[in-house]
């Protein structure tokens, strides 16, 4: 497959330099996305050319654990293994501390859980996810359950953010997790203090967990494109 489309050639080659980094042995979360897709896919490639061996994954997400089984790569659960040896998984916003903000694709509540317990994790995005401050251009996703919508949106409100219920494309009515909960996209004019704000959202009744990743990136691969040329650096 060859791609022309700038943003495509990095994510694919964001991916495949993630991918070169999963070692034979290891327990591997992966994470969701359209990036993380192609790292999925060139982890199964290395399996399946015999570069490396005896890899098993825990997938982030629904999306995840179809392109895990597509290419071939074996799955487990948080049950059966005690930790996670590196977890490769994408973001909507990275500030310069290599803070996250994550959820673009609804997932970031089992994302968090994976990829805060990886000993490595790896963080792959194109240069246009790069900000000054989080939220800047991307909303922040908030999963909530559903019978708790109305109270966390005035409750948000009041921390002085502007939320909205994310709403399905091609289906009716909200998006709905695969956890079986609605998402808030919440505008905030300025996340001074990411820590801060994660634990406040996290503690209103209702919500289960919030797009905001502070201090669990290890690594960030940044996908760019200079004099044509598709490169990947680490930042
Ligand atoms: C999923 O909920 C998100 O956290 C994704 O990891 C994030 O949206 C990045 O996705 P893309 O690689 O498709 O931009």
């Amino acid at each position: 497959m060859t791609a022309t489309d700038p943003v495509t050639v990095m994510k694919q080659e964001v991916g495949k330099a993630a991918a070169a980094l999963v070692k034979s042995g290891t327990i591997v979360g992966l994470g969701t996305g359209s990036t993380t897709a192609y790292a999925i896919e060139y982890i199964g490639d290395r399996l399946k050319s015999g570069e490396i061996k005896d890899i098993v994954g825990i997938p982030t997400s629904f999306q995840a654990e179809v392109l895990a089984k597509k290419y071939g790569i074996p799955l487990t659960t948080l049950d059966a293994v005690e930790h996670i040896d590196i977890a490769i998984d994408g973001a909507d916003e990275v500030d310069p501390q290599k803070n996250l903000i994550k959820g673009g694709g609804a997932a970031h509540t089992r994302e968090k859980v994976v990829d805060s317990l990886a000993n490595q994790f790896v963080v792959v995005v194109d240069s246009g996810k790069l900000v000054d401050k989080l939220g800047s251009s991307f909303l922040l996703p908030v999963e909530v359950i559903p019978m708790a919508l109305a109270p966390v949106m005035r409750a948000i409100e009041k921390l002085g953010g502007k939320p909205e219920l994310r709403m399905g494309v091609k289906k009716a009515g909200p998006v709905v997790t695969d956890q079986g909960n609605l998402v808030i996209d919440v505008k905030f004019d300025f996340i001074d203090n990411p820590a801060e704000l994660e634990k406040t959202l996290n503690n209103i009744p209702g919500v289960l967990e919030n797009g905001l990743f502070v201090g669990v990136a290890d690594i960030v691969l940044v996908g760019e494109v200079k004099d044509g040329q598709p490169t990947v650096r680490q930042m």
